[in-house]
């Protein structure tokens, strides 16, 4: 977590309530996901109850109250991915980055998800790394593509 640049935000807002949804995204931007104790200081230097920070915090699925890692991968477990292999790169991916659907490693790198269909069958199956796609993926590429993140 970048302290310094989460007081940076937090003192730009400083005693403007309108502004707490601004606040929580630049700090949910760098940080990956809004720890508790920055939401109390958010709701102290806003002038807002914590309770009003918390409740913007678990409405919006932008916010994420748990760590994060700097970069999303999602493996596409929908049907069409799920017949042309997708457990096979879900169980790569898993190896490669020891982790498990729904968890970030300890250095906050990955964050690994597994996701329903998104809409690209054709390129199945498909890996998803913060946004990009990657189409016709097989665990043997797998590693090419998260060795390009860091
Ligand atoms: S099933 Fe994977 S993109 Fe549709």
């Amino acid at each position: 977590m970048c302290e310094q640049k989460i007081a940076g935000i937090i003192e730009k807002y400083r005693g403007r309530p309108g502004a707490l949804i601004h606040a929580l995204t630049e700090i949910q931007h760098e940080n990956h996901w809004l720890p508790r104790e920055v939401m109390h200081k958010v709701a102290d230097a806003l002038e807002v109850p914590f309770s009003q920070v918390m409740q913007i915090a678990s409405y919006y699925k932008t916010f994420s109250l748990t760590p994060k890692g700097r970069h999303q991968v999602h493996v596409c477990t929908g049907m069409t991915c799920h017949l042309r292999g997708a457990a096979k790169l879900m169980g790569k991916v898993e190896e490669l980055t020891g982790l498990k659907a729904g968890e970030t490693d300890t250095e906050a790198k990955f964050t690994l998800e597994a996701g329903s269909c998104l809409g690209s069958c054709s390129i199945g199956p498909e890996l998803i790394v913060d946004g990009k796609h990657y189409g016709r993926m097989t665990p043997e590429r797998a590693a090419d593509v998260l060795k390009q993140y860091d």
